[in-house]
């Protein structure tokens, strides 16, 4: 997601809890050129950002690995700068239980209803989602806004620059 975003926006930032993924990124990203690319080691339950921080939080492909989703969308949104927009890259409701048995998933999948509910919990305006269907595995491109301002603080924060912020770290 990094090397894809970074070259579009004026700073990048993936977080990611394992320093094996992190190690890898930071390969990726010098070998790509990206300066304005970084990654640090964070939790996405608690991001080490300050409020309405950032235009944009991607939350590719680790929805999956949370016991508590909602509280990991909500704290994506704490960082949402007003207007600000965040993708959910996930799959769609599936039965392959290996994935939960033998490669840690704590969901199978995530129905476009709960995702639309814990984006409007979280103060987010969703959209209609993606699907990209597959076999197996089918994966939805969740997207949700933040809109006007309804706390002062959110206000305060409105400052010129699009840094992206990338939760999980990619290969
Ligand atoms: C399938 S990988 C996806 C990595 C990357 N986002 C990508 O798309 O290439 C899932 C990642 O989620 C990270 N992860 C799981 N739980 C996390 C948490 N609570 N906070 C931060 N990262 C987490 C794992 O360390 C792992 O690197």
């Amino acid at each position: 997601m990094l090397e894809i975003l970074a070259p579009r926006v004026e700073r990048a930032l993936g977080i990611d809890q394992s320093r094996e993924m992190l190690s890898i990124a930071r390969v990726n990203l010098a070998r790509a050129g990206l300066e304005n690319g970084s990654v640090r080691l964070g939790d996405m339950y608690q991001l080490a950002v300050p409020d309405a921080s950032f235009d944009a939080v991607v939350i590719h492909q680790v929805l999956h690995y949370a016991d508590r989703p909602a509280a990991a969308i909500a704290e994506a949104a704490r960082v949402l700068r007003p207007n600000g927009v965040l993708v959910v890259v996930d799959f769609a409701p599936h039965a392959l239980e290996f994935l939960r048995d033998e490669h840690a998933h704590r969901r199978l999948g995530f129905s476009d209803a709960e995702v639309a509910e814990w984006c409007r919990a979280a103060g987010l305006d969703p959209a209609s989602p993606r699907h990209l269907a597959g076999d197996p595995l089918t994966v939805v491109i969740w997207t949700a806004h933040r809109h006007a301002p309804t706390h002062p603080r959110f206000a305060q924060a409105l400052q010129p620059g699009a840094p992206a912020l990338v939760e999980g770290e990619l290969h």
